[in-house]
């Protein structure tokens, strides 16, 4: 693999001068702070949000650092993992002439990012068993071809995507490989974080929404090599995570253990949802997951989606998706919103 940052960067990325804030270009303590047109005499909440936040979200990015055993400087944050996928194609991605590939079914974003930004987007489906077509994505790859989006464990099939395939990807493609690992904490697979060092074309997505149990703050992280966190950096709105997400994400970040114990629940409670769900005649199968839900295939999904909302249960139905058909992807809830699940599917007449 050769990959050179400067040939797949957008040349008016390269070019662009990004906009300095009154915060980027003080970065001392000072006793008065006249230089952003903030008001000066506070805020009217409690806590003091009168002042512009960190734009590089230092204090957050230092203890993430500890928690995941890289330096700050290869960590980006985005307002949600969302923003990351969006900055990847704004950095890298020369609309109406690039191109990206992405690996169905999977997460809805790349694609819909991908439409905004005007990229085209190359599909080439996983295989039967959820597993990537590497020659179909051999074939797929033109020189225009800027990013590759493997999702593992993936969204909405739930198993880990084969760690061999996916290092021949990083080694034989001169683009960008994401590997969103949303919800690498529920996984037997271990994170590529420790493989920063080998593959230059590495990008991994991670997010405080899914085991950290903080969608509401929306916080997700970007890790990849210097040069390419540099060109995200440039690329994002000035203050994209805001002071309350900062602080709130900081203090929760503290919290391991509690995040270590759901975690551990979630895994027992997954694997008794597997055991009842299989127990309905008008359940097929259910496929091997090493995320917080499980995709279930079934006779009728429509009907049973439908009876589930009726009876005030919110399942994702995604049976028409690519090699989906007649399935329903269910979140692990907690005990009790799996026995209520699960109790009323009982009444479900097919
Ligand atoms: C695979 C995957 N990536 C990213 C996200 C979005 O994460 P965030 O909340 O950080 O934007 C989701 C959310 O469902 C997801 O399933």
């Amino acid at each position: 693999m050769n990959f050179d940052i400067n040939q797949i960067i957008r040349t008016n990325i390269k070019n662009l001068k990004p906009y300095s804030s009154a915060r980027d270009e003080f970065k001392g303590e000072a006793s008065v702070y006249l230089d952003a047109n903030e008001n000066a005499f506070g805020s009217p909440h409690p806590q003091a949000f009168h002042r512009y936040p960190d734009p590089m979200q230092y204090a957050v990015k230092m203890r993430l650092s500890e928690i995941k055993g890289v330096p700050a400087r290869n960590i980006f944050l985005g307002n949600g993992s969302d923003e990351a996928i969006d900055v990847l194609f704004r950095s890298f991605c020369e609309p109406g002439i690039d191109n990206v590939i992405i690996v169905p079914p999977t997460y809805g974003m790349y694609e819909v990012s991908a439409n905004i930004n005007n990229i085209a987007l190359k599909k080439v489906p996983l295989t039967a068993a959820y597993q990537l077509n590497l020659e179909g994505i051999a074939e797929a790859i033109d020189k225009n071809t800027k990013l590759i989006f493997i999702c593992s464990p993936n969204n909405p099939t739930g198993n880990s995507i084969n760690r061999e395939d996916i290092e021949t990807i990083l080694t034989n493609f001169s683009g960008i490989v994401i590997i969103d690992e949303a919800y690498i904490n529920y996984s037997r697979q271990k994170t590529f974080i420790q493989e920063l060092t080998e593959y230059a074309n590495l990008v991994i997505l991670q997010t405080l929404s899914k085991a950290w149990g903080l969608a509401g703050l929306r916080v997700g992280m970007a890790f990849a090599s210097e040069e390419i966190i540099e060109v995200f950096n440039r690329v994002k709105p000035p203050y994209n995570i805001n002071e309350a997400s900062q602080t709130l994400a900081l203090e929760a970040l503290q919290n391991t253990e509690q995040v270590n114990e759901w975690i551990k629940q979630t895994l027992i409670e997954r694997d008794n949802l597997v055991v009842n769900v299989k127990k309905f005649d008008f359940v097929l199968d259910i496929y091997p997951s090493d995320a917080n839900f499980i995709l279930v295939k079934t006779t009728d999904a429509n009907s049973i989606y439908k009876f589930l909302v009726e009876k005030g249960i919110i399942v994702r139905n995604r049976t028409n998706v690519e090699l989906c058909e007649g399935c329903l992807r269910i979140t692990v809830g907690t005990p009790t919103e799996n026995e209520i699940l699960i109790n009323t599917l009982k009444s479900f007449k097919g």
